[in-house]
């Protein structure tokens, strides 16, 4: 698998290429597909329409992997909190973690009531070109936490910052029992025949330097390492949204480091380059115009190069009313150039 190989930095005949949020509303098969579906988290949990839907864009974009369709809030909601995912609003939890004694009261184990995810992988797996690679991925805990305690997405993180500072032995407690269940996710994801595992941390970026190190970064560490013991062929890849300024400080068991749009590639390479294949990281709005979508391939491969090293993605994911034909041009475009 060409993706595979790269994430391992080995020589590829080309370099490969695939989007966050590959699979969503900016296709009308998603949209098709989705309609038949209750709700998004009923899609989520049928394992025909999740495989049909993760599979799209192999079959639209020629992209080199695909990533599980799944959403990083189903491991939280299965601990004990009611989500709903409203339209034109995105998720909410209904419940929100308040304190120590809340935190106490989630389920443990609950990786394993999420059955569905591990057969949707396994039918994804037994139905996807032996030459391309099956993503499997999970929030990560600071990311899974301040949505728990937020119960919705926030600009000031205010409720997860106060909690953070006043009674950080919660906090800590929230986190460690969520590593411990992302842990119990990702192995289940890989035996069930996930090919590589990816790491969203989303809200990386709201704390400073000291507290990311402590809430956030100490956790994906510990995770990387417990997954790197179980599963040495599986590479890992880590995506801390919004930490540009840190990126001196992000070292770990892993492979793949996934840079955001913000992170500019020329200091993600002299800082990790050595260290971590970097992937990433076309601002993705840059989709709404050709012209500048080409312009930003063009800077890209500019700093990368065309050896082994790196992989093509966006800085973020795919936006709804992106330009499908932009999103296949991009695929099309990344591989020719990027030709040895
Ligand atoms: O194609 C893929 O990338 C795989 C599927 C995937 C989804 N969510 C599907 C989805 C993945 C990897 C995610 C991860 C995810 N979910 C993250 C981390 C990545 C990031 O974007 O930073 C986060 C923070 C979430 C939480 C979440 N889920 C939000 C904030 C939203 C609403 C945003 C929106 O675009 O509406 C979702 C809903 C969601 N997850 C959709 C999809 C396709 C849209 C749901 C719909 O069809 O109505």
């Amino acid at each position: 698998m060409v993706f595979i190989d790269a994430c391992f930095r080995q020589e590829t005949p080309y370099t490969p290429i695939w989007m966050m949020r590959q699979a969503g509303r900016y296709l009308s098969e998603y949209q098709a597909v989705r309609k038949r579906a209750k709700n998004f988290l009923d899609l989520c949990a049928d394992v025909k329409l999740a495989t049909e839907v993760t599979l799209q864009p192999i079959e639209i974009l020629d992209v080199d992997a695909a990533i599980l369709f799944s959403d990083i809030l189903l491991l939280p909601h299965k601990m004990g909190l009611p989500l709903e995912f409203l339209p034109s609003f995105g998720p909410k939890f209904t419940q929100t973690i308040q304190n120590l004694e809340d935190m106490k009261a989630l389920k443990r184990g609950a990786y394993k009531d999420l059955g569905f995810v591990y057969e949707i992988v396994s039918s994804v797996r037994a139905k996807l070109d032996k030459s391309k690679a099956l993503i499997g991925f999970s929030g990560a805990p600071w990311t899974l936490a301040t949505y728990m305690l937020e119960g919705q997405g926030s600009k000031t993180y205010s409720r997860s910052k106060k909690i953070l500072y006043t009674e950080p032995a919660t906090v800590h407690a929230l986190l460690e029992a969520l590593s411990d269940e992302i842990i119990g996710y990702l192995d289940m994801q890989a035996q069930a025949g996930a090919n590589a595992l990816m790491l969203f941390d989303s809200w990386a970026g709201a704390l400073e330097l000291e507290a990311y190190l402590e809430f956030g970064w100490s956790y994906i560490d510990k995770i990387t390492k417990a997954l790197k013991l179980k599963h040495p062929k599986i590479p890992l890849i880590v995506f801390p949204k919004g930490v540009g300024a840190y990126l001196g400080h992000l070292k770990g068991d892993f492979e793949v480091f996934g840079c955001g749009w913000g992170v500019p590639l020329k200091l993600a390479k002299e800082i990790l380059g050595g260290h971590y294949v970097l992937q990433g990281n076309l601002e993705p709005a840059r989709l709404y115009s050709q012209e500048a979508m080409v312009e930003g391939v063009e800077h890209i491969f500019g700093l990368m190069g065309k050896k082994a090293g790196f992989i093509f993605n966006l800085g973020h994911g795919m936006l709804p009313d992106l330009p499908r034909a932009n999103a296949i041009e991009l695929v099309r475009l990344v591989r020719t150039q990027s030709k040895r």
